[in-house]
């Protein structure tokens, strides 16, 4: 009875959020779109992942995560809210279409989201009283984006599993997830549920604890090992860039004053150093865009890695990879894209458990962007 309630509730969201998110602006297949699992590109199939005892199988299993995943469970809405994966990816996919810029946007959601007092939301508060102090204000964050698609799930939500209280963070989780995973059509690694929403959130710990453009290995690696996030997932993460955009004043220094004499940086292959340029002349413009993939950011592909060997790496924090040996020969073999994907969902799972709140802890907001008890 129980799962026919389900399937009755699903086909009621298909309908329903067809009218939410649209089919227009199917995507084509662009280079190295991976069609895993049989979905031939038909959007009819965006529904058929997720839920649960669903294929997340084949490429993109991040087998042998046993461990406990800071409390987090894969089943944690299975009777409250039976269809969330579905009416998540539906929403999301529906987005991605439209934008393809939005699977950057939300996985970098996540990512600062966690590496901030953990996976709690904690980014998506707005201030009170124009104050201008929460994470959300902080430099590293003024260019994040996708706010409103965690609002629409969330409100979507509200809808179709009534007094159900899925946390803000499990939806910012989910929505990454599902945004990086539009282009293979199918789940890419597991998200672990059951995190509860953050109460505090400040500007200045996101300075903190957010790496900056310009570090070099050492400090990349200090700040994921609080997290403990080892070397191998530093490096596999920071494959994150193999999508999405900087803007020219994080690389202007690299590319007009390295050392204060008007050079550039020698760690960037010169021709690169020339394209740069180009994109980004003097004086800067900061609102100007440069890919961090090098004609390739819109793809999720192992071509930041390949960049990253021709030191073609945009951010010094990228070429700072080169510079560590280990960290060196696992960019070497990430070049290798079943290699690089296998070790992205399992880092994923792993910074998506960072701090995690659980049980009595921390709240389910109400309104993603305000802590319930300003919510009045
Ligand atoms: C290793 C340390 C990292 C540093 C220093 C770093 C730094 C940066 C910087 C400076 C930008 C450009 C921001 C802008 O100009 O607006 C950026 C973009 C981005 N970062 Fe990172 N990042 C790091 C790790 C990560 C990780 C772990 C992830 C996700 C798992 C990630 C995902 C992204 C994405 C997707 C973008 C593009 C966003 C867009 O196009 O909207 N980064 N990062």
């Amino acid at each position: 009875m129980k799962y026919l309630r389900a399937s009755v509730t699903i086909f009621v969201l298909l309908v329903s959020l067809l009218a939410v998110v649209g089919e227009e602006d199917k995507p084509k297949k662009s280079k190295g779109d991976f069609n895993h699992g049989g979905h031939g590109g038909d959007h009819g199939g965006d529904f058929n992942n997720g839920g649960h005892g669903g294929d997340h199988g084949g490429d993109f299993n991040n087998g042998g995560h046993g461990g406990d995943h800071g409390g987090l469970q894969s089943d944690f809405y299975r009777d409250s809210c039976p269809a969330l994966e579905n009416i998540v990816q539906s929403i999301v996919w529906g987005r991605v279409r439209k934008d393809p810029t939005m699977p950057a946007k939300l996985l970098r959601l996540h990512y600062h989201d966690c590496f901030v007092r953990g996976c709690d939301a904690s980014i998506l508060i707005d201030p009170v009283n124009g104050d201008n102090t929460t994470e959300k204000n902080a430099i590293p964050n003024r260019t994040i984006g996708g706010y409103d698609v965690i609002d629409l799930i969330k409100t979507v939500l509200g809808q179709f599993c009534p007094g159900t209280d899925v946390s803000c963070a499990d939806i910012v989780a989910l929505a990454a997830r599902d945004a990086v995973s539009f282009q293979f059509r199918k789940p890419m690694w597991d998200v672990f549920m059951g995190r509860r929403d953050g109460t505090v959130s400040n500007a200045t710990e996101a300075l903190r604890d957010l790496p900056s453009a310009g570090s070099n290995y050492a400090t990349l690696r200090n700040l994921f090992a609080r997290f403990n996030l080892d070397e191998t997932d530093l490096v596999a993460l920071s494959g994150a860039h193999t999508i999405g955009v900087t803007h020219c004043p994080l690389v202007f220094r690299r590319l007009y004053n390295f050392s204060g004499k008007n050079d550039t940086d020698p760690a960037l292959n010169p021709d690169y150093a020339n394209k740069l340029k180009e994109i980004c002349p003097p004086p800067v413009n900061p609102a100007t865009r440069v890919e961090l993939d090098f004609e390739s950011s819109r793809n999720f592909d192992s071509n930041y890695f390949s960049g990253l060997t021709l030191n073609r790496g945009t951010l010094t924090s990228d070429a700072a990879l080169l510079t560590d040996p280990e960290a060196k020969s696992l960019v070497e073999s990430y070049q290798d894209f079943d290699t690089f994907k296998k070790a992205f969902a399992i880092s994923m799972v792993k910074m998506g458990s960072i701090g995690v709140l659980t049980g009595n802890q921390g709240e389910i907001r109400k309104n993603c962007r305000v802590i319930n008890q300003n919510n009045v």
